[in-house]
C-alpha cells in the first residue's frame, strides 16, 4: 500500500457528497446544483434545509409539512432547562452549546437508534433545537427570565423572539434567514469533516453534532465573524479606516474576514451578503458600521498582490454587521453559524451512513523505535529544558 503525505488533508477528497459543490477559483456555490446567490434570494432556511436532506425543492405542501414539523420541535424537554441554568453564566456561548446540543441525546429516546427514518427525525430535532438553546442560554446569562418557543414563527423569527421577547419585524427576520441559508452547508469543511468522521465510526448524531459544534468553535473556522466585529468596533470611525488597515497590512498583520482557504476569487455568499448588509445596516442605524467594512474592502483589495493571492472579503465580512445590526452580541456570532450549519451537519451524517465506510487516516510516526523498557529505579528523567515532557511538568509546577 503507497501512502501519500498531506497535511492538512488539502490534496484529499475523502468523501462523496450531493450537498454541496464548491469552485473556489470561480467563486461558485451551489447547494444540490443550485446557485447560492438564486437561494440567498428566494429561498428559506426551511426551504434549504429540506432540499439539502432530500436532494428537491420542496412542493408548496411539502415545505408546509415539513415547516410544521420543524416548529413543533423548537421547545426543549423542561429537564434541559435545568440543564441551561446548570452552566456557568460566565460561560462562552459556543462551549455552553456544545454542552447542551450533547444533552440533548439524554432526553431523547431515539438517540440511540440507528434507523434511517430515526436518523432523520432526530436530525429534525437537532436543527429546530439548536437556535433555542442559543437564546435560552443567552437569556440564563443574563439573568432574565427564559422564553417559550412560538411555534408560529419561522426558525429566524422564532430565535429572535426567544432571544429578546420581543415579536421580530419581517426585516429582520428575513435578515438573519438570509444568514442561515448561507451558512448551511459548505462542502466538506473541518466541522463537517469532524462530523462524518464521528457517525462514521456508527456512533450517534448527537455525538457527531457535539464533535462539529466543537470543531465550529475555533477561530480558524468558526470564530472569524465575531474578530470581524470586534476589529469594527476596534477602529470606531470611518476617518479611521485608513490608518488602522494600512498600519495592520505594514505590519504583516491579517485582516480578519478577508482570504479563504478554498476560494481564491470572491466568495459567492459575500457578494449577495455585501449588498443585503446595507439595507440591514441602514433599517437598523448601523449605516456607519456598514461604511467601515466597504472602506476596509476597497484598502485591502487595492494593495499590491492582494487579489493575485486570491484574497478577498470572505462571507464573514459581511455577516459580522448584520449580525451585529439585529443586535446580537458577539459571541453568539459563531452559535448562529452553528444553527445553521446544523442543517449540513445532519445531512452529511445521514449521507455518510448511507455508504459508510470507517474514516481512518494514518499519521506519519517520527519518535524513536526499539527501545529498552527500564524499571522505574533505573531511570534518569527526561532531557532537561529541550524536552517538552520537562516543559509540560514545569508548566503544572
Ligand atoms: C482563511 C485563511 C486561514 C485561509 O488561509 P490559507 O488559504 O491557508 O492561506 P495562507 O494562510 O497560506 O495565506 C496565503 C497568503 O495570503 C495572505 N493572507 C491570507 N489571509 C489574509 C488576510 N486575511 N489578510 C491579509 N493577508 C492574508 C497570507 O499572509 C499569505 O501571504 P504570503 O504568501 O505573502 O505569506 C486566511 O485567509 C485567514 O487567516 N483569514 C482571516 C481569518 C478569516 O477571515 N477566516 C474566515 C474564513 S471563512
Amino acid at each position: 500500500m503507497s501512502l501519500t503525505v498531506d497535511k492538512g488533508l488539502g490534496n484529499t477528497i475523502a468523501a462523496d457528497t450531493k450537498l454541496s459543490y464548491i469552485d473556489g477559483s470561480k467563486g461558485v456555490l451551489e447547494y444540490v446544483g443550485y446557485d447560492i446567490d438564486s437561494l440567498a434570494r428566494n429561498s428559506t432556511f426551511e426551504e434549504t434545509t429540506w432540499l439539502l436532506w432530500n436532494g428537491t425543492l420542496p412542493t408548496q405542501n411539502e415545505l408546509a409539512g415539513f415547516t410544521k414539523e420543524l416548529q413543533s420541535q423548537f421547545d426543549v424537554d423542561p429537564r434541559m432547562l435545568d440543564v441551561v441554568r446548570a452552566i456557568p453564566r460566565t460561560a462562552a456561548p459556543m462551549d455552553a452549546l456544545r454542552t447542551l446540543v450533547s444533552a440533548l441525546a439524554h432526553f431523547d429516546r431515539e438517540a440511540d437508534d440507528p434507523s434511517p427514518a430515526a436518523n432523520r427525525r432526530k436530525s429534525l430535532r437537532l436543527v429546530a433545537k439548536t437556535a433555542s438553546l442559543v437564546a435560552l442560554f443567552d437569556r440564563h446569562r443574563k439573568g432574565k427570565a427564559l422564553v417559550a418557543p412560538d411555534s408560529t414563527l419561522s426558525l429566524a423569527g422564532n430565535f429572535l423572539w426567544m432571544l429578546t421577547g420581543a415579536k421580530p419585524t419581517e426585516a429582520m427576520t428575513r435578515a438573519l434567514d438570509v444568514c442561515l441559508v448561507l451558512h448551511a452547508d459548505h462542502g466538506l469543511n473541518a466541522s463537517t469533516f469532524a462530523a462524518r468522521v464521528t457517525i462514521a465510526t456508527q456512533s450517534d448524531l448527537y455525538s457527531a453534532a457535539t464533535t462539529a459544534v466543537g470543531t465550529l468553535k475555533g477561530p480558524l473556522h468558526g470564530g472569524a465573524n465575531q474578530e470581524v466585529m470586534e476589529m469594527l468596533l476596534d477602529i470606531g470611525d470611518l476617518s479611521k479606516v485608513d490608518q488602522y488597515i494600512t498600519s495592520k497590512l505594514a505590519r504583516k498583520e491579517r485582516i480578519m474576514g478577508f482570504g479563504h482557504r478554498v476560494y481564491k476569487a470572491y466568495d459567492p455568499r459575500a457578494t449577495y451578503l455585501k449588498t443585503f448588509a446595507k439595507q440591514v445596516a441602514a433599517d437598523t442605524g448601523n449605516l456607519p458600521l456598514y461604511e467601515m467594512t466597504r472602506r476596509i474592502e476597497e484598502i485591502v483589495l487595492a494593495q499590491p498582490n492582494i487579489i493575485e493571492k486570491g484574497i478577498f472579503p470572505n462571507v464573514d465580512f459581511y455577516s459580522a454587521t448584520t449580525y451585529y445590526s439585529l443586535g446580537l452580541d458577539l459571541d453568539l456570532f459563531t452559535c448562529m453559524f452553528a444553527a445553521s450549519r446544523m442543517a449540513g451537519w445532519t445531512g452529511h451524517c445521514i449521507e455518510q451512513l448511507a455508504a459508510n465506510k470507517l474514516i481512518r487516516p494514518h499519521a506519519d510516526y517520527t519518535g524513536p523505535h526499539g527501545l529498552t523498557y527500564l524499571p522505574m529505579a533505573q531511570r534518569t528523567g527526561c532531557a532537561g529544558a529541550a524536552c517538552s515532557c520537562a516543559t509540560a511538568l514545569s508548566g503544572v509546577a
